[in-house]
């Protein structure tokens, strides 16, 4: 499973890198909004692209124009700023046409706000490169988030679709752990999520006692 921080903060992004376990990125304009990048977003999407290189990361970075001639126009300048950008392009019927558009010249695509199967089933057989379903916003509306990243993988094992299962809305290391059950292709998470994955009070409680064991016979 791959796993992709969700964040278009600089800092963040090369932190989590130097961690080791980092394959990609995914931005979308809010998390640009968060970060000021209003204008220059090509420079900002250089940055992150050139961060990544180490590992070929594929960095997700959002249209947001919402017909279909505006959008693949957008999407083509977008795919010009880096080798690893992934257009990432909305859900709605333009952004399908959009896709089968792209897929066709070989831009790789990130298939964005999907929060039911058959939307997957559509973006998949229009040759997106990743589907994103959002579980934490469907947990937020008392839907469980999960059912869907289940039924996409049985969709597209029965089908056997190349698209990869981006699972994104994560917004807790359970998610993740049901992601990897599942067998989900990536799940791009934010980076206080991204840290917890890390931690067990037995290992800190195990190290320390090794330490101290260690400690008493070599003092
Ligand atoms: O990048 C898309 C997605 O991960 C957004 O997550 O927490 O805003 O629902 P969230």
């Amino acid at each position: 499973m791959k796993i992709f921080i969700d964040s278009a903060n600089l800092k963040q992004i090369e932190q989590a890198n130097d961690m080791g376990i980092i394959d990609g990125v995914t931005t979308n304009p809010s998390l640009m909004a968060k970060e000021g990048v209003y204008s220059d977003t090509e420079e900002h999407y250089k940055k992150i692209c050139e961060l990544l290189e180490n590992v070929e990361g594929h960095v997700s970075a959002e249209v947001i124009s919402t017909n279909y001639y505006d959008m693949i126009k957008e999407a083509q300048n977008i795919a010009q700023i880096h080798r690893n950008i992934v257009v990432k392009i909305p859900m709605i019927k333009d952004g399908i046409r959009a896709i089968a558009f792209l897929s066709n010249k070989n831009i790789k695509t990130n298939c964005t706000l999907i929060f039911s199967p058959i939307q997957a089933l559509l973006a998949a057989k229009a040759g997106a490169t990743y589907v994103s379903p959002f579980i934490g916003r469907l947990d937020d509306i008392s839907h469980e988030g999960m059912n869907i990243i289940e039924s996409i993988r049985l969709i597209f094992d029965n089908y056997s679709f190349d698209t990869q299962i981006l699972a994104a809305s994560i917004r807790s290391n359970m998610h993740v752990l049901s992601c990897a059950e599942i067998g989900v292709d990536v799940i791009t998470s934010p980076f206080d999520v991204i840290q917890t994955l890390f931690n067990h009070p037995l290992t800190d409680l195990g190290l320390e006692k090794f330490l101290k064991d260690y400690k008493s016979l070599n003092s």
